[in-house]
């Protein structure tokens, strides 16, 4: 199984979505980028590495943008919201063969859009890190998605 996640930044929310899966499922291949590519090269937010860390979880993830390419290299690409759905589906190729959704699709507490944490505190890195890891976790189990 080949796993996209995309957020805005690729420095908040998709490398945490990106790591929790790795972690959870080592032998898919799992990567993360972003719809915008103005944090491109840099590590992941400090609050994200600190909240993984928390967790036991590292990650060598540098910030991309998603490139048409990232359409037929991955079975699925996981938005964290709507935003970015909307935004991958103006950026998706013609000949596209990934199946786009939103990761909260799998969430079985049908939790929704992981909200961007950028403007908030640690705790929101740590409510965001719950949502995502059960989300990651029923993905894993081979949950229907919504
Ligand atoms: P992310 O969070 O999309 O979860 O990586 C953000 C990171 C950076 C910005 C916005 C959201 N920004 O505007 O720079």
């Amino acid at each position: 199984m080949r796993v996209l996640m995309v957020c805005l930044g690729n420095i908040c929310r998709s490398p945490m979505a990106e790591a929790v899966l790795a972690h959870l499922a080592p032998a898919w291949q799992v990567d993360s980028a972003g719809t915008g590519g103005w944090h491109a090269g840099e590590q992941p937010d400090r609050r994200t590495l600190a909240e993984l860390r928390r967790h036991g979880i590292a990650t060598p993830h540098r910030a991309r943008q998603v490139r048409a390419a990232d359409f037929r290299d991955f079975d699925l690409i996981l938005a964290m919201d709507a935003q970015n759905l909307a935004d991958l589906r103006a950026l998706a190729p013609p000949d596209a063969t990934a199946a786009v959704r939103l990761l909260g699709d799998y969430d079985p507490q049908g939790g929704g859009a992981v909200p961007d944490p950028y403007y908030d505190g640690p705790e929101a890195f740590a409510a965001i890190f719950v949502q995502i890891e059960r989300c990651c976790r029923a993905l894993v189990a081979g949950a229907a998605p919504r």
